[in-house]
Parts: structure tokens; sequence; C-alpha cells
């Protein structure tokens, strides 16, 4: 596995293996790897020929006061563990690299509506730093198909809008989140977790668990389920930012007659900021 720090090098690389006719895969990552990452790796090598990672901790979708500075940095690790899932190409560039003119008067991708509520009302600008930053991305690598893990939903549902609005020739594929044994989604913001808090962190999980097998018996008073639950995770130590049940193909709230559910969640643990989701289709069988 090469490891590639400029544009340059990343094209010459790609276009090389399309000139072998390979099929091109991207996973863009934000680095500090975990199973979840390797799992996206895997796939992307079933599905493709030619699987590039990218590694780039984007400011732009970091606020003011957010961990952009302690976001762990762990290149070394990282590439070892691209290597042993099957990825070829490493592009890993710097913040100048990506952004030469600086963030100032770099052209945006907003996508409205799926952006605003949930993550984005907490965090002014990130889904507009996110689809900046994989626009790029997209537009450098020109992938045929691109992987990102569900435990980010609304980033999903965001990149799935952009591709389709501008028109990009760019097969988006959704992984399902990869969870520790006790139910904790994997993420690099888990290493941020001391010993107790860690131990009390999967009740994370265990609230969507129970909000879906609520819904799954009739439940349909969501307003009083969310309650609830949300006095549960206080109880426990957290502090709720959103507990939300909500469309999933729109992400606009559920009503009761609604079928294809995604119960969303985003939670501070001490300083740490877990967010996991559940998705929950009635008609499909469990
Ligand atoms: O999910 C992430 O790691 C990041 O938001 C992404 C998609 C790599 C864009 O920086």
């Amino acid at each position: 596995m090469n490891t590639v720090k400029t544009v340059r090098e990343l094209r010459a690389a790609v276009a090389r293996a399309r000139s072998e006719g390979k099929r091109i895969a991207l996973v863009p990552t934000m680095g500090n790897l975990h199973s979840g990452h390797v799992a996206l790796v895997t796939k992307a090598s079933q599905r493709a020929d030619f699987v590039v990672a990218s590694i780039f901790v984007n400011p732009l979708q970091f606020g003011a006061g957010e961990d952009l500075d302690k976001y762990p940095r762990t290149l070394a690790a990282d590439q070892e563990k691209l290597l042993q899932a099957g990825c070829h190409l490493l592009f890993a560039p710097s913040v100048e690299e990506v952004y030469p003119e600086g963030m100032t008067g770099q052209t945006r991708v907003s996508v409205p509506q799926l952006s605003e509520g949930l993550c984005g009302a907490s965090r002014p600008g990130h889904f507009e730093g996110v689809a900046t930053v994989v626009s790029k991305l997209f537009n450098m690598v020109q992938p045929d198909l691109a992987i990102f893990g569900e435990k980010d939903f609304q980033q999903l549902a965001v990149i799935r809008a952009l591709v389709q609005d501008l028109n990009m020739p760019v097969q988006i594929i959704g992984e399902p989140t990869v969870r520790a044994a006790d139910g904790l989604a994997l993420s690099s913001r888990n290493g941020f977790l001391n010993e107790e808090q860690r131990a009390v962190a999967p009740i994370v999980y265990r609230t969507l668990s129970n909000i879906s097998d609520a819904i799954k018996q009739g439940e349909r008073d969501y307003p009083t389920l969310i309650d609830a639950q949300v006095k549960q995770l206080e109880a426990a130590g957290l502090r709720p930012d959103y507990l939300e049940i909500r469309h999933a193909l729109t992400l606009r709230p559920a009503v009761a007659q609604d079928r294809d559910l995604v119960i969303l969640v985003a939670a501070f643990l001490g300083t740490t900021r877990l967010i996991d989701n559940l998705h929950l289709n009635l008609d499909m069988p469990a």
C-alpha cells in the first residue's frame, strides 16, 4: 500500500489503476481507525479492484470549541490497519493541500433541510464542512463507489443527497455500525472516555433498543416514549443533546403512521459527545 500526500500523486496513482481497467472505491476517514473503519475497507475491497482510503481531519467541519486539536492522529497505526484490510492507496493530505487558498474563501457545498436539526442544530456549519470536503475528495479521486458508516446516519443522508443533487457519478454505500460486545458503537471519540464513563456508555444503545422494542410492540406516543428515555439517560449521568424518532429517508420528525423509522441520539458523557442510531423498518421481518 502506498501513502501519498498530494492531489497530483493521488491522481497519478488512480489514473494508473483506471488504465488497468480497475474499479475504484473510496473510503473517506479522519483516521484513528477502529474495526468499524476496517469493515468499510473490507467492504470496499469486495466491491472494487482498487481501494483508496483517505485520512484527513477536516477543520472545515469542526466548530469553534470542538475537539479539532485533540482529535487523535495515529497515522502509523492506521497505515498498518489499512494494509491488513486490503487498502491499495492511502491519501493523507495536509490542510494546505486540501485548502491551498485557505478556508475563508473556499467554495462550500451545502445541503439544506437534511443538514438542519439533529447534529446540524448543535454543530452549525458541520454538514457544510462535511459536504464540501466529501465533494472535493470525490473530485480528487473520482471513485466509482464510496463507502460510509451508517453510524453517522445524518451524514450519510446528506452525502446521498449531494451526490444526487449534483449528479455525481459515485455510488454511495452505507455499511452497518460496528459495535463493542456491550452494544457501544465504535467511534474514535470512545478513546476520550475514562473507565467509569466507558462502563456507562452502553446505555446509549440500550436506549435506542428500548425505544425500538416499544415501537415494535405498538407504542405510538413518541413524545412520552422519548421523555421517559431522556430521563433514563440523565439519571445515568449523560447530558442528552437530542433523542428523536425520524422518518428514515427524509429525516423529518416521525408520525404514528410512518413505517420506516430511525431513532437517533446524541448525548454528552463528560465532555465526549456520543452519537448513535437504530434503523427500524416496521415492514421488514425482524
Ligand atoms: O465521517 C467522517 O469521518 C468524516 O465526517 C468524513 C466523511 C471523512 C468527512 O471528513
